[in-house]
Formats: C-alpha cells, structure tokens, sequence
C-alpha cells in the first residue's frame, strides 16, 4: 500500500468542488489535492490558483491518466455521477462521490460493483456522519442516554440551489427531497443503528417555485423502521433567509436537538451589512446569524480526511456507496409514495425508472412500480 499523503485530483470547479479544496486544506494532513477537471477553462484556472492547486484539465478522463492520483472526488451534477464513478474505478482510483449517489438505483447497483471488480473504494460524501454537533448527539444517544430513541428528524431548508441545473428534476433526478431529503434519510438511518426500514410516506409540493421548476419545493417525508422507531425528513427550497439544518432525537429516557448553524452562530444586528453570513443567506443586513468555521462545523473536512485514511487503511470506510443506495430507494419510495398518497413498504426496487421524481409526477408509473 501506498505511502504518504493521498493524491486528491477533483472534478468540478464550482460550489462543492470549493468546499472538497478548502476542506483538504482545513487538515491538510492525511492528503493533498493536486488536479481539477472542469469543462469550464476559466473556472478550473480560477479555482487552481485560489488553492494553489497545480494540474489543471478541461476532461476529467485525461486526470484519470495522471498515475500518482489515487482517489478522485467527483463534484458535478448528479445526472453525471454514475459515469464518472465508472471511469474512476476503471482507472483504478478510488472514489469519493457526492450526494445523491446517482440518479437511479441501475446506476447506484452498477457503481457498486465496479467499484467492487475494481477494488477501489467507493466513498459517499455524507458529511451528516461526520458533523461534530450531530456526532455528539450519536455517541450521547449511543451511550444509553436518551433510552430506546424511537424519534429522530433532520430537517434541511433554504430557498433554493444556486446553479440552473438543480431545478431540471431529470437533471437532478427530483427537486428539495432528492437534492436535500438524501441527507435526512441517511442521517436518521445511521443515527439509528442502520435497522431495517419497514415504510416510507410522503407528502410533496411546489408551494413557490412553480414558475421555475417541476420539481417538489416542500417535502415530508416519514420513515418507519423495523425497531419500531420513526424517522421524520423536512425539506424545503422555499423556506427564506438562508439554510436551516436542524435535528431532534426523542428516547424513552430523553431527548437532544441541534442547529447546526444557528447554535454556533453570532446573533447579529446590522444596519450596514457585512462580508458573508451563512450559505444561501440573502442579505448581511439586519439581524442575521453569522456562522465561524463553517466547513468545520458541517464535517466537511473531517469527511474528506476519513476517506483519505480509508484508502490508506488507517480507518474502516463508514459512509460507503451502499448508504447511498439505501438512500435512492427511499426517495424512490417517497415520489411514489407522494404520487399515490400511501404508504410504500420497502424493498421497493422497480426497475427502468429514469428518475426517482417520475414517480411523482406519473402516478401511472407509480402503480405500475407497485405492480398495480
Ligand atoms: N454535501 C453537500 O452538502 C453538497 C452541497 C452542494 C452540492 N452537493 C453536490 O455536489 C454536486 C455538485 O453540486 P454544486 O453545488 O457544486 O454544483 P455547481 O453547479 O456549483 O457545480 C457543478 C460543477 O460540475 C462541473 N461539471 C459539469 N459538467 C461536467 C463534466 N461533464 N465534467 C466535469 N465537470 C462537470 C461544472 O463545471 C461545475 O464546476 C451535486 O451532486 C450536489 O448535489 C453536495
């Protein structure tokens, strides 16, 4: 096994692509990032030299070919995930893999198991299991603290993503419930012990956002396990004034809840504005809730830095391509379940669905899927 700092090449120069460079920076210590592919050439540039990284490459497939790289972090639009993880493995690199994994479970049974053939590690960037807030209240709930937790809800929200692409649900393979619900179904998963999921309900709309999207822009989405316990996912892309990302655990014995960005903020009164507040906050006027180290407090880093000692075999992967293929099946579970207005027992694994969202938005397909 190789040596030294993990070579990090990244695909994508954008919004996630900057958060993957700063966050190897944050702990530098367990590996490096040394290339960018993006398609964009003034985009790549400018984002090389913000953080110093060397190798620039307009075709991801030509980073590929660079032998010193070892795991490659894939930052593009969901639709593209599934390819570029193939190609990855194929180099023989590993691969870390933003969320959603993919956009259909075809695609998320595929990666697996190239990744598989390839003996590469197949990382899904989950930072929930790695933000240091809700880290504590797993290892408190873990502790016996709370008793028999039999209620845990993550909610994220905000007002809408930043680039075009997003609001085209078969771009993104559906709107806030895939692109946010993904981590609100991972989280109650894993905060629970990963039990068995028994059912999914859900209820969708597009409250505000109709002129600019198909796509659900409030989502509720219920998750009964096997244990008996509940999981409760909020989203919403038409909630303002930045992002909300919250939890509330509830145990026989007791309870925690956190705001990941609001508990560690600075209530703030401004006439003037200022710089920056938070991710997605409109305005710097007024009162607002300016956050400090805010890759550190999602976890960000810490995601990175544990896929970086997985490929050196220092830690045991915990966030693997099969946490995102449990997640594509309940947001399979929740636009059929949205569409039809039930309950969808699990496993619930149609197949030739092109995006999870199309079960919403075709009711018919819904039932076929169901075998109706
Ligand atoms: N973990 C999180 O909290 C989080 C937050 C934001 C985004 N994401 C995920 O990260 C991914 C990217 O989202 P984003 O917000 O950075 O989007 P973005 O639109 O800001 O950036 C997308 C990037 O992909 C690049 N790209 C497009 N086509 C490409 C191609 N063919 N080859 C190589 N690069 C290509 C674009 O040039 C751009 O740099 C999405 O899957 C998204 O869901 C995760």
């Amino acid at each position: 096994m190789a040596k030294g700092k993990v070579k990090v090449g990244i695909i994508g120069s954008r919004f996630e692509a900057d958060i993957h460079a700063e966050s190897f920076k944050i702990l530098p210590d367990e590996a490096e990032v040394v290339a960018i592919a993006s398609p964009t050439p003034g985009n790549a540039a400018a984002m090389a030299k913000r953080h110093g990284i060397p190798r620039v490459f307009t075709d991801y497939r030509e980073m590929l070919k660079e032998p010193d790289i070892e795991m490659i972090t894939i930052t593009a639009p969901n639709r593209l995930h599934a390819q570029m993880t193939i190609d990855i493995a194929n180099a023989g690199k590993h691969v870390v893999c933003e969320k959603p994994l993919c956009v259909t479970l075809e695609e998320a049974d595929e990666m697996i198991d190239v990744c598989n053939r390839k003996g590469v590690l197949l990382n899904y960037a989950e930072e929930l299991f790695f933000t240091p807030k809700y880290v504590k209240a797993k290892e408190m709930a873990d502790q016996g603290a709370f008793g028999r937790v039999h209620y845990v809800k993550q909610a994220e929200k905000h007002f809408g993503p930043h680039s075009d692409w997003f609001w085209d649900p078969q771009e993104a393979g559906g709107g806030a419930f895939a692109d946010l619900g993904c981590h609100g179904i991972a989280f109650v998963w894993w905060f629970l012990g990963r039990p068995g999921i028994k059912s999914v309900y859900a209820q969708m709309n597009t409250q505000v956002h109709g002129d600019r999207t198909e796509g659900d822009d409030e989502t509720h989405c219920i998750i009964e396990f096997d244990n008996g316990a509940i999981g409760i996912v909020e989203n919403s892309w038409a909630t303002r004034g930045g992002m909300h990302d919250t939890i509330e655990v509830r145990g026989s014995h007791g309870l925690t809840s956190a705001d990941l960005h609001r508990g560690n903020a600075l209530p703030t009164y401004s006439e003037n504005g200022f710089a920056y507040a938070v991710e997605k906050a409109p305005s710097t006027k007024g009162w607002t809730y300016p956050v400090f180290d805010e890759l550190y407090n999602y976890g960000f880093p810490q995601e990175m830095q544990h896929f970086a000692r997985a490929v050196r075999g220092k830690e045991a992967p915990i966030c693997t391509g099969e946490v995102g293929r449990v997640v594509q099946e309940v947001l399979y579970a929740g636009y059929a379940s949205a569409a039809l207005g039930q309950k969808i027992h699990l496993p619930f694994r149609p197949k030739g669905i092109t995006s999870p969202i199309s079960l919403w938005k075709n009711a018919d397909l819904a039932r076929r899927a169901l075998g109706k």
